[in-house]
Formats: structure tokens, sequence, C-alpha cells
């Protein structure tokens, strides 16, 4: 029993340890914001390129809300395997434009978050009006598990 104690935790370090260094962020997947927005990420491509779907909670606007398309580039992953991207929005329902951009994370507790700010550009009749036509924010979106884990 006594030496058997030291092998079981050097074994279980061994397993675990590796676990954890190679955990990655992956785009791929369905997330959500601290505004309760949602978001789906498609396949990533060999070029870094994704398509994906955006459900807004909220807007600028007094529309119905409905969901819009986006497409984005992922930077080639770094050492961490923590990629930088970007993505844009093409609002389904007004005539603006959201550009997020952000990095993909793994936190101390190993889950996946994305760190984003964004820029929203709306559009307004006049160049006069131009001034005041695009917003700022930050988002961060975690991982939606489609079963309770
Ligand atoms: C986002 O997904 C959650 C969980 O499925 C759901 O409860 C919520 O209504 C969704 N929000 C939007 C804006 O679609
Ligand atoms: C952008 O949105 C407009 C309006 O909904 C649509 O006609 C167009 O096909 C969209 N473009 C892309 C690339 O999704």
């Amino acid at each position: 029993m006594v030496q058997v104690t030291p092998f079981l935790l050097v074994l279980s370090l061994a397993l675990v340890a590796p676990g954890f260094s190679a955990k990655k962020c992956v785009l791929t997947g369905r997330w959500m914001n601290d505004l309760g927005s949602n978001m789906t990420i498609g396949t990533v491509n060999g070029q870094g390129d994704f398509d994906g779907s955006y459900h807004t909670a909220v807007t600028a606007t007094t529309n119905k809300i409905r969901v819009s398309p986006l497409q984005g580039s992922q930077h080639r992953t770094n050492q961490n395997s923590q990629p930088t991207f970007g993505f844009t929005v093409n609002w389904s329902f007004s005539d603006s434009v959201t550009v997020f951009t952000g990095q993909c994370f793994v936190d101390e507790t190993g889950k996946e978050v994305l760190k984003t700010m964004w820029l929203l550009r709306s559009r307004v009749d006049n160049i006069k009006d131009d001034w005041k036509a695009t917003m700022v924010g930050i988002n961060i979106f975690t991982r939606l598990h489609s079963q309770r884990e």
C-alpha cells in the first residue's frame, strides 16, 4: 500500500497534466454572450474562414429581431491554440453592420471563452449625422452545450 500511493499519484498527474496543457479553444459550435445573444459558428476551413449565424438578444432599432448571417476568419492558431479572429454580422432586419474582433481563450478552469470587441455601424440619412453612426462595445461569449453535463 505504501508504495502504491506515490505510483498512483504519478500516474494520475501523467494522465491529467497533458489534458490541461493541450486544451484548445475551438470557434466551431454554439456560443452565448453576457447579453444573452447566441451565435453558431460552422466549420473553420483550411484557410481559417468560417460562416455562421447570429441571434441577437438586443437591438438599437425598433425592428423585429431576426437571425442574421455572419462571416469571419480565424488567424493561424498560435502556440497555445488560442486563436485571434474577426467576423462581420450582416443584420437581416436592419441596414446596420457589426464587426467583431477577439481571441478564443481557455480560462484557468479549462473553459473556453471568447473575449471580443465590436463596432456597430448604423445607417444615417445624412453625412452630417456620420459622427454618431458608430457604437463600440465589449462582449464575452461562453460555449452553449446542447445537453446538460
Ligand atoms: C439563446 O440560447 C438560450 C439557450 O438555448 C435560450 O434560452 C435563449 O432564449 C437564446 N437567446 C436568443 C436571443 O436566441
Ligand atoms: C446580407 O444581408 C442582405 C439583407 O438581408 C442579404 O440580401 C445578403 O445576401 C446578405 N449577404 C451575406 C453575405 O450574407
